[in-house]
């Protein structure tokens, strides 16, 4: 069986990604493609690139009617740079029977040389470049010969649909709120709507690169401990904490790592669960979903080495609040209740809120937790009536001198 491998950012992936990979198929070239999303790049990149799960989960659903397709996150669970030279050996020993071809777009002639081992990789798998016409594909033979030439490489071309399409603009159109529909598979176009990938773009781009490139390392170890989905809940939760850390001037290190750590502990048994909350102590979150919470501060400590005791503290009353809750706190608090892509109960009024008065926004959060547990009848935990009463007495507090100062004023 010749089976194609097709690697690539996919930051988001595009129709003229998917257009490229069907047509490899439907023009019989290939019996099988496995489509690879980069994990850490090579060389330490100038740009923050999007975390992992989102652009594997993009590449999932788009070719998720077509069995001969795979998504593969051999690169992304890689602890070193990914190669691929790497990647197509280790794959190569996973399929030995079969041959291997990597498919990629013309640009990638210009610039192979500069790769990793170019010449083992040129000499030992045959590329398939898209050849998309006109001037570039005449320019890209001409580079294909030399390199046949000078190392033996088999290269062959395959006629690709002309889509002229870049991730960067379609990062840009989505931050600012434009349609995708004609430049995205509708299930990328529904996924970047429901997380919000990309809304906040712009303020994420202002954080650190080295600070990114710890969140990725993270998010590296989160993809075996968490199940997909409360990894992507907890990257959503990442992106709207720090979107609000901007709002409210609070430390996006702080709020970065508290928010991404916060489910940490959810996905493991009960069991251990209980026993880590346990030894971090707090006896009122020792059982049932609340050990979560103090378990993912002990988990944050030792296995991430978190020390920062505003950002243990944040993750240990995230589910339920705390006596005095600071802005780090209400922010995660908020976040994980709101984030984007909870439908739960009508989030709305909070998310409008979140983002100018923190007191408030958490305010109306524990309102929404109160009434979800009076329908379920579970009691309110002694916690959160204490964040209720204690943000309430804060807000009463904050209006009467906001009374003051208004009288004053008027006075003046
Ligand atoms: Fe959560």
């Amino acid at each position: 069986m010749k089976i194609g491998i097709c690697g690539g950012t996919y930051d988001p992936l595009h129709n003229g990604h998917e257009a490229l990979i069907r047509s490899v198929l439907a023009e019989g070239l290939v019996d099988r493609v496995i489509v690879i999303p980069a994990g850490q790049p090579p060389h330490k990149r100038q740009s923050r690139i999007s975390m992992s799960r989102y652009r594997y989960e993009m590449a999932a659903c788009t070719f998720s009617d077509e069995p001969r397709i795979m998504i593969s996150d051999i690169e992304i669970k890689k602890d070193s740079p990914s190669y691929t030279l790497d990647t197509a050996a280790q794959l190569q020993e996973r399929f030995p029977d079969d041959r291997l071809v990597l498919i990629y777009g013309s640009d990638v002639l210009v610039d192979i040389r500069s790769w990793h081992q170019p010449l083992e990789l040129l000499a030992r798998w045959p590329l398939l470049i898209a050849d998309r016409g006109g001037l570039q594909a005449a320019e890209s033979r001409l580079i294909a010969a030399d390199l046949s030439r000078d190392t033996g490489a088999q290269i062959d071309f395959f006629p690709a649909p002309q889509i002229d399409l870049s991730s960067t603009t379609i990062r840009n159109l989505a931050a600012d709120s434009q349609p995708l529909a004609n430049y995205v598979p509708a299930c990328v176009d529904a996924f970047i709507r429901r997380h919000a990938l990309y809304r906040w773009k712009d303020e994420l781009d202002r954080i650190d690169v080295s600070l990114w490139h710890e969140l990725a390392v993270i998010e590296h170890v989160l993809w075996d401990m968490l199940t997909p989905k409360r990894l992507l809940h907890s990257l959503d939760v990442l992106h709207y904490a720090l979107h609000l850390s901007f709002c409210h001037q609070v430390s996006a290190r702080k709020v970065a790592f508290a928010a991404l750590l916060h489910d940490c502990a959810k996905c493991l048994p009960l069991r251990e669960q209980e026993g880590l909350a346990r030894e971090q102590g707090d006896p009122q979150l020792q059982s049932g979903a609340l050990a979560h919470g103090p378990a993912g501060a002990m988990l944050a400590r030792r296995k991430f080495g978190i020390e920062d005791p505003d950002i243990l503290r944040a993750i240990v009353c995230h589910t339920t609040g705390c006596a005095e809750m600071t802005s780090l706190d209400q922010i995660i608090f908020v976040a994980d209740k709101a984030e984007p892509s909870r439908t739960y109960f009508d989030l709305d009024e909070i998310r409008v809120a979140a983002e100018r008065d923190l007191d408030h926004a958490t305010y109306l959060t524990l309102n929404g937790v109160q009434s979800f547990l009076d329908r379920t009848a579970i009691q309110m935990h002694p916690y959160t009536q204490t964040a209720v009463s204690n943000i309430r007495k804060r807000m009463k507090h904050n209006a009467d001198t906001q009374t003051v100062i208004d009288n004053q004023t008027m006075d003046d």
